[in-house]
């Protein structure tokens, strides 16, 4: 956002002094922004400013970002590199850039994330790896980011989070993982993430949520499910959820809307510190009779079927046990009667 505006800015401020560096990009001077957004580069250039503040590579095609392609650049703060075909990262890599706070690598090719990726870069605070192609996230690669409040992740093709992924993200505030493939939501893959206030898992494939998976989460104000596999909950998991407020999202779901899925939406809504923000958009899949129709209109008559089984049960049995006393009573009487029609033929 920021980034965007300054070069906003830039681009739309003619009387800015700039000159060529670097042989084709620009650099305002007094400034210490340099600009080299597309212009067909193949490798990050060399003689750029050392007092370079921002530097702008996104939209070139650099594919291997070579081992200390940075080096001498100790004053970049803010490094773009989106859109650029990169699919990997030689070690050392982003060497000297130990003060770099933004790391813009969205839109491009990786499939991993290096061991040694994060070496360098212990001061960003925002990392930007979503469009990217990758699969698996695990440890080591990000935990030497320890001063990193914001990842986002999303749409790559994620289809597991293994036990300590995160670990070392001490300061981690928003994680973004929307628009991956994660399938189960496992205990201990969010763990030592003690100030993650926005976890986003919209749009994944989840069909389950482990019960103490985001137990480790005390400081959640926003869980987002959207547009996922699931069919039920376990209230257990929310429940787990200790914090001052978390809002959730739930819609867009495969609900299957039975008189279980109807309590523990009932609990959810009446636990203070939680709220169902897209209550009203949570549409029922199965039974095919519900199917589209909203949780929330159909919600009070889930459990009739259970108490129809239950009347019908009780009617049963009471008809049964009535019929079979109403049967021995006329048995007696019949027996009575034949045995008085008997002691009148005896009398004859
Ligand atoms: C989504 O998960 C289901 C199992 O719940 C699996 O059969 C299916 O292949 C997954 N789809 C994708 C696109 O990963
Ligand atoms: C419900 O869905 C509609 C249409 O998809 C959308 O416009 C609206 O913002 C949603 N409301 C909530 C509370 O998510």
């Amino acid at each position: 956002m920021l980034l965007s505006i300054v070069l906003l800015f830039l681009y739309l401020s003619p009387s800015r002094s700039s000159r060529l560096c670097g042989h084709l990009c620009h650099c305002f001077e007094h400034s210490d922004l340099v600009d080299c957004h597309a212009k067909g580069l193949e490798d990050v250039p060399h003689g750029l400013p050392h007092g370079t503040w921002l530097l702008d590579l996104g939209g070139n095609k650099l594919t291997v970002i070579r081992s200390r392609a940075f080096a001498g650049l100790w004053s970049l703060r803010i490094l773009v590199l989106s859109e650029s075909s990169i699919q990997d990262l030689q070690t050392n890599a982003f060497y000297s850039l130990s003060f770099l706070e933004k790391l813009d690598m969205s839109h491009n090719k990786l499939t991993r994330i290096p061991p040694h990726f994060s070496e360098s870069l212990s001061s960003v605070r925002e990392l930007r790896l979503n469009h990217n192609a990758l699969v698996l996230l695990k440890s080591p690669g990000l935990e030497h980011l320890e001063n990193l409040e914001k990842l986002d992740l999303s749409h790559n093709r994620i289809h597991s989070l293994e036990p300590g992924t995160f670990r070392g993200l001490s300061r981690l505030r928003h994680l973004y993982l929307q628009g991956n493939r994660l399938g189960v939501v496992r205990d201990g893959s969010l763990t030592m993430l003690p100030g993650l206030e926005v976890l986003l898992l919209g749009n994944n494939n989840i069909s389950r949520i482990e019960v103490n998976a985001f137990a480790p989460l005390h400081s959640l104000s926003l869980l987002g499910l959207e547009g996922n596999n699931l069919e039920h909950l376990n209230f257990k998991t929310f429940l787990s959820l200790h914090t001052a407020a978390t809002h959730l999202q739930l819609a867009g779901n495969p609900w299957n809307c039975d008189c279980d899925l109807h309590r523990v939406f009932s609990k959810l809504l009446s636990v203070r510190h939680l709220h169902v923000d897209d209550y009203h958009n949570v549409t029922c899949q199965e039974p095919w009779q519900l199917a589209g129709a909203s949780l929330a209109w159909v919600d009070g008559q889930l459990c009739m079927a259970e108490t129809v089984t239950v009347l019908v049960i009780t009617v049963t049995v009471i008809v049964t046990v009535f019929g079979a006393l109403i049967m021995a009573e006329r048995k007696r009487k019949k027996k009575k009667h034949w045995e008085q029609s008997d002691g009148e033929t005896q009398d004859h």
